[in-house]
């Protein structure tokens, strides 16, 4: 833990909740957590809902999350959003490197790149993903698909900048299955990034990134998890889709804190 990482609990909620529905959860987060200052809370809704919860958002300590955007400010990219779009809604943060993204839809880490930089720009703080599949982590890849991953997102980041993005250590294998990394080898591959943080831009900026994890979070294993000493939050899926639960994970980083 350090004093210099504030811990952070992000909801990614996929493509689940339509706008209503998204209304009530996030109400139920701003009663109960909307106040508290001692953990940073984040909800990434689709781009359907994101009005409507940045509304019940306002004047909370709750911030508003994007789960996507495109490179370009504006133009002829039919279905996509832009960083102006989603600061214009009060937006904050946005996901990036998602492995569903990189899986389904083949985001490069080129691309992811560009998103990267556009958001940035446009003050819009990255939470860049990086994971290794199962086959890869069999395979005694995990270190090198992340560097890769980290390194190709990262390009042309400045030092200035590294504080503002976020980075999410999600091992594909984790994600949504139930199979949480132990602590073990979460850690290892958390101090990893942290260490190619500290090569590129120095130990000063690297000790200010958050490094969170993400795969099958929950309640039960989320305490152990979040009292490594590089692991600065989660980024939650499913148990992010329940105000419980999700309270249940920002009480859990409190505490560690
Ligand atoms: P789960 O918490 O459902 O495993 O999802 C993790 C995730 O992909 C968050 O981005």
């Amino acid at each position: 833990m350090s004093p210099l990482r504030k811990k952070l609990i992000a909801g990614n909620w996929k493509m689940n909740k339509t706008s209503a529905d998204g209304v009530a959860l996030v109400q139920e987060i701003v009663a109960a957590a909307g106040k508290q200052t001692e953990v940073d809370v984040v909800v990434c809704p689709p781009f359907t809902a994101l009005e409507s919860v940045g509304r019940v958002l306002e004047g909370s300590g709750v911030r508003l999350g994007a789960q996507n955007v495109h490179p370009e400010a504006s133009g002829a990219y039919t279905g996509e959003i832009s960083v102006g779009m989603l600061r214009a809604l009060f937006a904050s943060y946005v996901i990036l490197g998602h492995s569903e993204r990189r899986s389904y839809f083949q985001e490069s880490d080129s691309f992811i790149n560009q998103k990267v930089i556009a958001s940035l720009k446009g003050q819009l703080k990255p939470i860049l993903c990086v994971g290794e599949t199962l086959g890869q982590r069999e395979a005694g890849e995990t270190l090198r698909v992340v560097q890769t991953q980290l390194e190709a997102g990262l390009e042309g980041v400045g030092k200035d900048q590294i504080a503002s993005v976020v980075i999410a250590y999600e091992p594909v294998w984790a994600i949504g299955t139930g199979k949480v990394a132990t602590t073990e080898q979460a850690q290892q591959v958390h101090a990893f990034i942290r260490s190619l943080l500290t090569k590129s831009y120095g130990e000063n900026a690297a000790e200010k990134v958050r490094i969170l994890y993400g795969g099958s979070m929950k309640p039960a294993n989320a305490p152990e998890l979040l009292a490594q000493r590089d692991i600065d939050g989660g980024l939650i899926g499913g148990a992010s889709l329940e105000s419980r639960s999700f309270l249940e994970l920002v009480a859990a980083a409190s505490a560690v804190r």
